[in-house]
């Protein structure tokens, strides 16, 4: 297991998102929950690609935006799974219970056998464990470059 040190960097490209999701996605473990935040366009769905690819979990990631939820199967049995929401249609109910939503949805996986990564959810998705990795992203006024910036935090 690598360090789970918080950290900032620079991503030129989205591939650079990529690989740091596929950096951090080494790192987590069933339990976890991932809030991705920063504005539309951002990089969000981007890195949880990059998570994902880590995490060998089934494919495609794409937005979840219209769902609010989708569940990525491990390849491997016995691995955790990887749920992907998107909290963006919830945003003006902040008291939004984003358990009982998940329960209503029958995702049939237990949350605390999956890695839970959730855009948008700022505020709303750390209720949902103590284990829990920020990463905010930025992007500049113009060119591609991204600024990420995560933490760790653990009971
Ligand atoms: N350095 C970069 N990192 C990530 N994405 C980049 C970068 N440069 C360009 N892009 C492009 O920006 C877009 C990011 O889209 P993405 O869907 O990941 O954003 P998002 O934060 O999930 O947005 P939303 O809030 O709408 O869900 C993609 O089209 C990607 O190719
Ligand atoms: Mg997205």
């Amino acid at each position: 297991m690598t360090e789970r040190t918080s950290g900032t960097a620079q991503l030129p490209t989205a591939e650079d998102t990529v690989a740091l999701g596929a950096r951090l996605g080494a790192q987590l473990r069933a339990g976890d929950v991932v809030v991705l935040s920063g504005p539309l366009g951002a990089g969000k769905t981007v890195l949880a690609k990059g998570i994902a690819q880590a995490m060998d979990v089934e494919g495609p990631v794409i937005s979840p935006t219209f769902v609010l939820a989708r569940v990525h199967r491990a390849r491997k049995p016995g691995a955790p799974a990887m749920i992907h929401v998107d909290l963006y249609r919830l945003l003006d109910q902040p008291s939004v219970d984003l358990l009982a939503e998940l329960d209503s949805l029958d995702l049939d996986t237990d949350l605390e056998d999956a890695v839970v990564v959730v855009e948008w959810g700022e505020g709303v998705a750390e209720r949902l464990s103590d284990s829990h990795l920020d990463v905010r992203l930025e992007r500049g006024c113009q060119g591609e470059t991204r600024t990420a910036v995560w933490e760790w935090s653990a009971p």
